[in-house]
């Protein structure tokens, strides 16, 4: 098949639209991106070239080490010379580690990059440059001519960096959108209609670069949808040429909560989660459970992650509107599955959620406050120092627990000022 090609040998660049050029490279044998994200057969570093009747652009270029693939694709198809436009759509290394080479061999070329990617611009060229060089920051709708073809840039910025942007293409209604819609797959035939199932690559890459940043993926799906598009060029694996929209779509339900569907717009979910070694945590938990159960408004959930994989949780966690943790205290720390459920929460936005923790312990009792000194960290609110009880709790105690859950359950609705807190009102 003719589109099936040696990744080795395959050097040329690739024309999928008149005068629009793939000069990226493949990185096939890469199994482990920016330390957390795996893939199982590498990735691609996509950067394109856009020839009009007045000049060439390049939008975005590839990580240090892949700069022969990337220039002699381009040299395939263009003089450096020719070259009026660089775009940067995101500064991240592995699209602009052949930035400071190609401003060497393109030096009339003007930069286009968004304006809040000035600062790390600086950073980036400053070892690889003396002189102060030129760019331009653009944002949303601002255009850069070339000749019988233009450029119109979107502002998305935070997918993932604060930098990101997207650059349109109006004539021939390519969206070139950096790492949205991209994922870290690698397959020679470059397009969607012609490559692997790469469904699973998608998710996960959207799971672990986009999640956090949902409410950024809306906003800026606020400004590509209504485009006319015919193809998407990603900076990472395939480029989506059939049937684009299918991905914009995709990623407006990955980024709409389904569980805030089902609840409506009153109900808040809590969510106590629990590890207990003797049972004694265990009742603390069911205890603030029934508290919390009779505030009105809060739907409550209880989970033993004995029982449970961190993964839906995961998923639970990211629609929930406040989070209880109970361990007991082994060794004067959380016990392990508390701290696996919390070390996997990076992926998911957590800021402003309320959170408690509560547990059993035998004679220090660090837990607890470990476990709330890590919600702090993850921007959680946790307006009430948490419950610990030594060993078996007492009726009383367990009456406290009962309090302590109807008490943060009040708080997610409204209903109760926070301790520490001054109103204004206290001081009239
Ligand atoms: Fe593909 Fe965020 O760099």
């Amino acid at each position: 098949m003719a589109d099936t090609l040696n990744v080795s040998t395959w050097k040329e660049a690739v024309e999928f639209a008149p005068g629009v050029h793939w000069i990226g490279a493949l990185d096939p044998t890469l199994r482990t991106f920016d330390i957390i994200l795996r893939t199982a057969n590498g990735t691609t570093y996509n950067s394109y070239l856009v020839r009009g009747s007045e000049g060439v652009a390049i939008i975005d270029t590839v990580k240090e080490g892949f700069e022969d693939e990337f220039f002699h694709r381009l040299e395939s198809v263009a003089r450096y010379d020719e070259i009026k436009v660089i775009v940067l759509n995101h500064l991240e290394p592995d699209h602009s580690g052949a930035l400071p080479e190609l401003m060497r061999r393109a030096p009339q070329a003007r930069l286009y990059i968004s304006t809040r990617a000035t600062t790390m611009l600086k950073a980036l060229l400053r070892p690889n440059r003396e002189e102060p060089f030129e760019y331009t920051t653009v944002t949303t709708n601002d255009r850069v001519s070339l000749g019988d073809r233009h450029l119109r840039f979107l502002h998305t910025p935070f997918l993932h960096w604060p930098d990101t942007q997207c650059t349109y293409l109006e004539e021939q209604q390519v969206l070139f959108s950096g790492d949205v819609f991209g994922c870290h797959y690698c397959d020679s035939r470059l397009f969607n209609d012609r490559v692997g199932d790469f469904r699973f690559s998608f998710d996960y890459y959207y799971a672990h670069i986009m999640r956090p940043f949902k409410q950024w993926v809306m906003e800026a799906l606020a400004l590509i949808e209504p485009l006319k598009m015919k193809i998407v060029a990603p900076t990472h694996g395939p480029i989506l040429r059939e049937r684009p929209r299918r991905y914009v779509a995709h990623y407006r339900e990955l980024s709409t909560s389904s569980l805030s569907r089902e609840l409506g717009d009153t109900d808040k979910s809590l969510i106590i989660f629990y590890m207990s070694s003797y049972g004694n945590t265990a009742r603390m938990a069911e205890a603030i459970y029934s508290g919390a159960d009779t505030v009105d408004g809060v739907r409550v959930s209880l989970y033993d992650l004995e029982g449970g994989e961190v993964a839906p949780f995961v998923d639970l966690i990211e629609d929930a509107d406040a989070l209880l943790f109970g361990s007991p205290t082994i060794n004067g720390d959380a016990v392990k599955p508390v701290w696996d459920l919390l070390s996997s929460l990076a992926v998911v936005n957590l800021k402003g959620k309320i959170g408690a923790a509560f547990g059993s312990y035998g004679w220090s009792g660090e837990a607890v406050r470990m476990v709330e000194d890590r919600m702090r960290g993850l921007k959680m609110r946790v307006p009430r120092e948490g419950i610990r009880v030594k060993l078996i709790p007492t009726q009383e105690e367990l009456d406290e627990c009962t309090g302590f859950g109807r008490e943060i359950a009040n708080i997610l609705v409204g209903k109760e000022v926070q301790r520490g807190v001054i109103e204004f009102s206290d001081l009239t």
